[in-house]
């Protein structure tokens, strides 16, 4: 069968890599692809978000599968156009991606449904914002309505804080079209944990639960980023907090899809956070999470093309998804300044040492003419390593990691650090 996997991140690296495993699969192509994903698929230079392009070279190519990984091609509709050419395709149609395409979309579902999650308000309107943040209980957050890149969520310690975000998003477009709406919500705390799910709209199917670290810096300081590393399992999801979640949270949000006519195939990301008062739905995405696929797809034993067609098929209730029960850990390295301002094109040195106890995993790089690989982006790699238990995972990728060098690289040194002591 010749698959073609949409993206070019780390998360299309370890789909990729995990899909290659897969004897039915017999040439995989992947759009755009990276420096180290060329060494795994026939790298095809079409952006993922030029749908109409993907969807016609899909058709011409005869693709027999086409994994669409990233959000923006999923709320665009790539899958709507891939199956109006009779094309099946992993993951959410247009509508069933608003569940992360509009936070006000989700947030109503979850007011509908009664499916726990932060107290909220919606606007469309800056002045009716502005008023209301400006006697709101502190802290309090701010959520532009669409896609930013996980930028559009502010958490504001003061009323003035919090009107000048309303400001920024509502009136100063700094988010563009995705700020003209907002959220205001309640701020809630407790750890936070990643579950990754199949489903194919009535069978769901958790993954190994996994901790993301978000913020740039050691000890959670510095800005928020897409995500600096992530182990797996999270030992605060427990087998209690995982049968609340799935009563009170995963199966209500599929019959909630049902019922408003728009049933989620593929993987749904439920960004939860374990609150005194049960866990609560931080997010929802309508795909893999990155980096948490970097660290979850390691552990995983079955056949993921079979389950992946399961979930388009609505046979997933037969599909066998099975993880091991060992533990991952992914350190990234990112580029010195991101999420901010960084520099690319610095030659990358080590990744074969490295990837002699570990897997790496390549985000934001790519070729030169001789076949040196240089830094292309933000996020660079992904090192995971995968163990019997989490502090052998955390030596492990770290020890790998250390092999691996560039111009200004970057990455946290406490990656599981929080998990650890969770288990002590
Ligand atoms: P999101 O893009 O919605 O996942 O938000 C990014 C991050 O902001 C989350 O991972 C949380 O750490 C934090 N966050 C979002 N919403 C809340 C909330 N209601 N209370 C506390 N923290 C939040
Ligand atoms: N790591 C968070 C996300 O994929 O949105």
């Amino acid at each position: 069968m010749k698959v073609l996997v949409v993206g070019g991140g780390g998360r299309e690296h370890a789909i990729v890599k995990k899909l290659k495993e897969s004897k039915e699969i017999t040439v995989l192509y992947c759009a755009p692809g990276n420096g180290g994903i060329a060494a795994d698929a026939v790298c095809v230079p079409i952006k993922a978000t030029d749908v109409e392009a993907l969807a016609e070279y899909a058709a011409r190519e005869q693709m027999d599968y086409v994994v669409v990984a990233p959000d923006d091609p999923l709320c665009m509709g790539l899958v709507d156009r891939l199956s109006g050419r009779g094309i099946p395709a992993f993951g959410p149609d247009k509508a069933a991606a608003r569940i992360e395409g509009s936070k006000v979309f989700a947030k109503d579902l979850m007011r509908r449904y009664g499916i726990p999650t932060a107290r909220y308000e919606a606007f469309d309107d800056a002045r009716k914002a502005l008023a209301y943040v400006a006697q709101a209980r502190c802290p309090i957050v701010v959520k532009a309505d669409g896609l930013a890149l996980g930028k559009g969520v502010l958490i504001c310690q003061t009323n003035a804080e919090a009107e000048a975000a309303v400001d920024e998003m509502m009136r100063g477009g700094r988010f563009g079209a995705s700020g003209s709406r907002v959220v205001v919500e309640e701020f809630l705390e407790g750890p936070e944990v990643s579950v990754l799910c199949f489903t194919d709209g009535t069978t769901i199917r958790p993954m190994v639960a996994s901790m993301d670290h978000k913020r740039a810096l050691d000890g959670d300081e510095g800005l928020n980023t897409g995500g600096m590393g992530v182990i797996a399992p999270n030992p605060y999801y427990t087998p209690e907090v995982a049968q609340r979640c799935m009563e009170e949270i995963f199966l209500p949000t599929l019959e909630a899809m049902r019922r408003e006519g728009c049933p989620f195939r593929g993987c749904l990301y439920f960004g939860l956070m374990i609150t005194a008062d049960g866990p609560k739905v931080i997010e929802y995405n309508c795909r893999f999470g990155d980096p948490e696929t970097q660290a979850v797809l390691p552990l995983m034993q079955s056949d993921l093309f079979a389950v992946m067609r399961a979930t388009t098929d609505g046979t997933l209730e037969r599909a066998e998804v099975r993880f091991s029960g060992g533990a991952s850990c992914c350190v990234v390295l990112a580029s010195g300044g991101y999420p901010k301002q960084y520099e690319t094109g610095k030659p990358i040195t080590g990744i074969a040492g490295a990837e002699r106890n570990a897997c790496v995993y390549h985000a934001g790089t790519r070729l030169d003419g001789d076949g040196n690989v240089l830094t292309a982006g933000g996020r660079v790699l992904g090192v995971t390593a995968v163990a019997e238990t989490l502090p052998e995972a955390i030596r492990k990728a770290y020890a790998a990691a250390d092999h691996i060098h560039f111009d200004g690289l970057h990455r946290r040194s406490d990656i599981g650090a929080r998990a650890l002591k969770a288990l002590e």
